[in-house]
């Protein structure tokens, strides 16, 4: 349903991507995994065209569009069918929980008040908020504010997911609470893309794994394949730092 074709996108003299090839099929969950600064987050944001590729191609479905004759209606279209949760929560201060989950759903999909809030109320359900309702997100944990996120994120029922380091900023003890709402989420059936350095999660949650290295994708294969006998070098010695083999 997805694919990237030789996706090529530079900073200033800097390239960042260098040519990434990447197919995503329906239902698929996809671990992305990969040394800092290699263009995991770059990659993500290129697909919702947040970030804008010099070159490459997308397929979404039946949408394609190559990027040096990037189409407006084409990316609104990507995006309107894709949503991301960020490392940073992508909550807004001044709103309360449910009115943050309702928001894209009146804002960006015209739905009524009340349409939204039966879907917020739905999803905060879900991610195990409907106690907080009404707090705002200074009285919520870092758990309980990327749970916020992820229901934002569901609430647009999206096509594709897309995880980006969803529990990097988290305190240790906060981690396994949303770990367990994405790994319902993931199992649910919905297209999911996760940039994370959980490997042992990524290992169980995902149906494919891609190593990203130097702004290419290094090596894809099941789980078993990357972890269990990694070939590569670079991707042992990756495993090996994050303390996985
Ligand atoms: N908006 C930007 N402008 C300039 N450089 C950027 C920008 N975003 C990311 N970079 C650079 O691109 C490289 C890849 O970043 P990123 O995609 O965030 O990597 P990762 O998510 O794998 O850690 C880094 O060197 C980063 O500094
Ligand atoms: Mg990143």
């Amino acid at each position: 349903m997805l694919e990237l074709n030789d996706l090529k996108l530079s900073y200033g003299s800097t390239q960042i991507l260098k040519g990434v090839n990447l197919s995503v099929k329906r239902g698929d969950v996809v671990s992305i995994i990969g040394p800092s600064g290699t263009g995991k987050t770059t990659l993500l944001r290129c697909i919702n065209y947040l970030a804008k590729p010099t070159s490459g191609s997308i397929t979404f479905d039946q949408i394609k569009m190559d990027y040096q004759n990037a189409d407006k209606n084409a990316i609104q279209a990507i995006r309107l069918r894709t949503a991301m949760v960020f490392q940073q929560f992508n909550v807004f201060k001044n709103m309360t929980v449910i009115e943050n989950v309702m928001d894209p759903l009146v804002v960006v999909q015209r739905k009524s008040k009340a349409e939204a809030r039966a879907i917020a109320l739905e999803e905060l359900e879900r991610v195990g908020l409907s106690g907080k309702l009404d707090n705002y997100p200074s009285q919520l944990s870092g758990g309980q504010l990327q749970r916020t996120g992820i229901a934002r994120a569901l609430a647009v029922r999206p096509d594709v997911i897309l995880f980006d380091e969803p529990t990097s900023s988290l305190d240790p003890e906060l981690v396994g609470e949303v770990l367990k709402v994405i790994k319902d989420v993931t199992s649910s059936g919905i297209t999911s893309l996760l940039v994370t350095h959980e490997m042992q999660f990524a290992k169980s949650i995902s149906n494919r794994i891609v190593f990203m290295d130097q702004g290419v994708v290094a090596a894809e294969d099941t789980p078993a394949g990357i972890f269990d006998n990694p070939s590569l070098p670079r991707l042992a010695q990756f495993l090996n730092s994050e303390r996985v083999i």
